[in-house]
C-alpha cells in the first residue's frame, strides 16, 4: 500500500503542494518518497529513502519547477527501501515519469522482455516496467493518454498510476483494483490514492473506476474507458461529489477510528496477500519440508495466527508444527532445537523484542529462520534466512486486525504448497483449496457489510458484563483466543480464550446465570463436540453467543445470540472470516465503554521491551 498524488495547476509551483499532500498520505507508507515535475520540456526528480520531512530537509522538494507534478510515498513490496527503488520511475530517455500503487504480477516477464529489447532498468521494483513500456508506446502514438492506454492491457495485477511526460501539457492516471480519486478544484486538478491528499485544495471529488483512465490538464479532467484492445472510449462528464469530511476524518477514510477502517480494509489486504508470487511460497514450503522439526514463534495476535496454522499444516500438509510464545522460547526450545529445525517467525511489526530475542537464540543453535512480516526492512528481516511479506499495508490501530487475516492467508497458502510437496494434496486437490482461499476476500466483504450492525447490538447488550469466555475447538480455539485478546486489550473486560473441550476442567466453575460465553463454531468435525460444550454451559444458565454457519439450525436454536456466517466459507480457513465479528465486538465494546480503540492503555504497536 503506497500513496500517490498527481497535480496540474493553472499557475504557481506544484512541488510544495505535492510535498504537503504526500505528508497527508504518509499513513499509507513512509519508507521512501519522491516527486517529479515537468518544466520547459524537461523532467525534474527528487527522491530518496526515508520520511518525507527528512528527505525534504536534505533535498528541498519545493525547489522543483513547474505546474505539473506527481508524488509517491512508498510502502515497499518489490525491493527494499532505497533511493533507486523509490518512485517516481523514469524511462531510458528521461521523457516519462511514473508513480504507482499496487502490484504488477507479471513484471518479471515484462522486465525480461524489455531488457532483451535493450532497455536499462535501474531498480528492483515492479513499477519500473511501466515508464519503459510507455516509452516504446510513445514511439508510435502521439498523445500520452493513448500511449498509456496501449500498454495497460498487458499489465496483470493491480495498479493506480499517475504519469507525466516532457510534453508538459497533461497528466494521465489510470486505475485497476487500487484506489484512485480525482479532485476537481478551481485552481488545479488532482488525482490521489485518498481524499486527504487534495482536501485542502478541493472538496469536489470523483472516483476513478476500474478500467478507467483520466487525462488532467489545466482545463479540467477528461475520462475514458480503457478498451481491451488498448484503445480508449471517451466517457461523458460525471458529476463530482462534495466531501464533507474534516481532514482528520479523511485520513481515517471517513471512519471514526483507524481500527474500524482497518477492519473494513481486510478484504483488500487479503486479496493483495493472496497475490504473493507462487514461486516465493513454493521456495518457502520447500525449505520447511527439508527440516525434521517445524516450529512457529510469535507473540500476541501473531501467535494466534500460528496456532491456527498448526491445524492447517497438520490437516492440509500432514506436517506437525510446534507453536511457541516468543517470550517462552528461550526457556523451552533454544536448547533443544538445532539445524534440523526450521522456525517460522511471525510478526506484523518485525520489531517485537520477544520474537527477535527468541530468534537470536534459535539462530545460534543453527535453526533456519523463515520470517513472515508486514514491515519491509524491519529487524526480523535481517535475522531471517528468508522473508515473506504480508500485504496488509501499514496498520495504525494498536490492535492487530488486517495483519492477522493476512498472516493467516499467508500461512494457509504455505500449507497448501507444503501439502503438494509432502504428497498429502494431489495437484487437483491443492487447486481446489486455492480456489476456496481465493473466494474468502469476497466472503469477508459480505461478512463486514452484513454483520457489523448485529455485532454492534450484541456489544450493547453485553457491555456491562464484567467477564467473558471465548471457546472454540480445533482451529477455532485460535479464533476464540484472538477474540478474548481483542476484547481485553480494547474494552478492558476480563475474558478467557480457551479450548472448548478444556473448559469443563476448571473454568466452568466461574459460570453462573447470565455469564456470557462466545462459541466459535464452524460446521467442521469438532461441531458435534462443541454442541456438548454448549449444553454444559447452557445448563449452568450461561448466555450463549454463537458464531456459526447460517445453515446450522441446531446451534442457532440453542443460542441466545447468533452471528451467522456464510456456509461457503471453508472450515479449514474459517478463522479468516470468523475473527471479523470478534474484532467488531471488541471495537464496539470499547466504544460503548468510552475507551479509544486506536490507543489502548499500557500498549504499544510494537512492543520493544523484554
Ligand atoms: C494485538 O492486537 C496486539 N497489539 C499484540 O498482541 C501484537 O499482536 C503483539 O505485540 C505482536 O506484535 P507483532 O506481530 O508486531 O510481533
Amino acid at each position: 500500500m503506497c500513496g500517490i498524488i498527481g497535480a496540474v495547476l493553472v499557475q504557481g509551483l506544484v512541488a510544495p503542494l505535492i510535498r504537503q499532500s504526500l505528508k497527508r498520505l504518509e499513513y499509507r507508507g513512509y519508507d521512501s518518497s519522491g516527486i517529479a515535475t515537468v518544466n520547459a520540456g524537461r523532467i525534474y526528480i527528487k527522491k530518496d529513502k526515508g520520511k518525507i520531512d527528512d528527505i525534504h530537509r536534505r533535498l528541498n522538494f519545493d525547489a522543483l519547477p513547474g505546474v505539473i507534478g506527481i508524488g509517491h510515498t512508498r510502502w515497499a513490496t518489490h525491493g527494499p527501501p532505497s533511493r533507486q527503488n523509490a518512485h517516481p520511475h523514469i524511462d531510458c530517455s528521461n521523457r516519462i515519469a511514473v508513480v504507482h500503487n499496487g502490484i504488477i504480477e507479471n513484471y518479471q516477464e515484462l522486465r525480461e522482455s524489455l531488457v532483451d529489447r535493450g532497455h536499462i532498468l535501474l531498480s528492483e521494483t515492479d513499477t519500473e516496467v511501466l515508464p519503459h513500456l510507455i516509452e516504446e508506446s510513445l514511439q508510435t502514438t502521439k498523445e500520452l493518454v493513448q500511449a498509456v492506454a496501449k500498454i495497460l492491457p498487458q499489465i496483470e495485477g493491480s495498479y493506480a498510476i499517475a504519469v507525466l511526460d516532457t510534453s508538459g501539457t497533461a497528466l494521465v492516471c489510470a486505475r485497476k483494483e487500487s484506489p484512485l480519486l480525482l479532485g476537481l478544484g478551481t485552481t488545479g486538478f488532482y488525482c490521489a490514492s485518498d481524499v486527504p491528499a487534495f482536501l485542502p485544495m478541493t472538496r469536489k471529488t470523483l472516483v476513478l473506476e476500474d478500467g478507467e483512465i483520466a487525462c488532467l490538464t489545466a482545463q479540467g479532467a477528461v475520462l475514458y474507458r480503457l478498451l481491451s484492445t488498448g484503445g480508449l472510449a471517451q466517457l461523458p462528464p460525471r458529476q463530482p461529489t462534495t466531501v464533507q469530511w474534516t481532514l482528520d476524518m479523511a485520513e481515517k477514510g471517513g471512519y471514526p477510528h483507524f481500527m474500524l477502517k482497518e477492519i473494513h480494509e481486510q478484504p483488500r489486504a487479503l486479496l493483495d496477500t493472496l497475490r504473493i508470487r507462487k514461486e516465493k511460497l513454493q521456495k518457502f514450503a520447500e525449505e520447511i519440508n527439508k527440516h525434521q522439526t517445524v516450529c512457529a514463534v510469535a507473540a500476541g495476535t501473531s501467535y494466534h495466527a500460528t496456532l491456527a496454522s498448526r491445524y492447517m499444516f497438520s490437516q492440509i500438509a500432514g506436517r506437525f508444527m510446534h507453536s511457541v510464545v516468543a517470550s517462552e522460547s528461550p526457556e523451552i526450545i533454544d536448547t533443544s532445537l538445532g539445524n534440523d529445525a526450521v522456525i517460522i517467525a511471525v510478526s506484523q511489526s518485525g520489531e517485537t523484542i520477544d520474537t527477535l530475542h527468541a530468534l537470536k537464540g534459535l539462530k545460534r543453535q543453527g535453526c533456519t529462520i523463515l520470517a513472515i512480516t508486514n514491515t519491509v526492512d524491519s529487524s526480523i528481516t535481517r535475522l531471517a534466512d528468508d522473508v515473506l511479506y504480508t500485504q496488509a499495508g501499514p496498520e495504525i490501530g494498536v490492535a492487530a486486525t488486517k495483519t492477522f487475516v493476512t498472516q493467516l492467508a499467508c500461512l494457509a497458502s504455505l500449507s497448501i504448497h507444503l501439502g503438494e510437496i509432502t504428497g498429502k494434496q494431489k495437484h487437483r486437490e491443492a487447486s481446489e483449496l486455492f480456489l476456496k482461499l481465493n473466494k474468502i476476500p469476497d466472503l469477508l466483504q459480505s461478512i463486514i457489510r452484513n454483520r457489523e450492525s448485529l455485532v454492534k447490538e450484541t456489544a450493547q447488550q453485553y457491555v456491562a458484563k464484567p467477564s467473558f469466555f471465548f471457546l472454540g475447538r480445533g482451529i477455532s480455539r485460535a479464533t476464540a483466543m484472538e477474540g478474548a485478546l481483542k476484547i481485553k486489550e480494547l474494552a478492558y473486560v476480563h475474558a478467557e480464550g480457551y479450548p472448548a473441550g478444556e473448559s469443563k476442567h476448571g473454568p466452568i466453575a466461574l459460570v453462573e446465570e447470565g455469564f456470557p460465553v462466545v462459541f466459535v463454531a464452524p460446521n467442521d468435525r469438532t461441531r458435534r463436540f462443541i454442541l456438548g460444550n454448549i449444553m454444559e454451559m447452557k445448563s449452568r444458565l450461561a448466555e450463549i453467543i454463537t458464531i456459526c454457519s447460517s445453515e446450522d439450525e441446531r446451534l442457532i436454536e440453542l443460542s441466545d445470540r447468533v452471528v451467522a456466517m456464510p456456509p461457503t466459507l471453508s472450515n479449514i480457513f474459517s478463522p479468516i472470516g470468523y475473527v471479523v465479528p470478534l474484532q467488531f465486538l471488541a471495537y464496539y465494546a470499547a466504544i460503548q465503554r468510552g475507551f479509544s480503540p486506536d490507543q489502548p492503555r499500557n500498549l504499544a504497536k510494537a512492543v520493544t521491551v523484554l
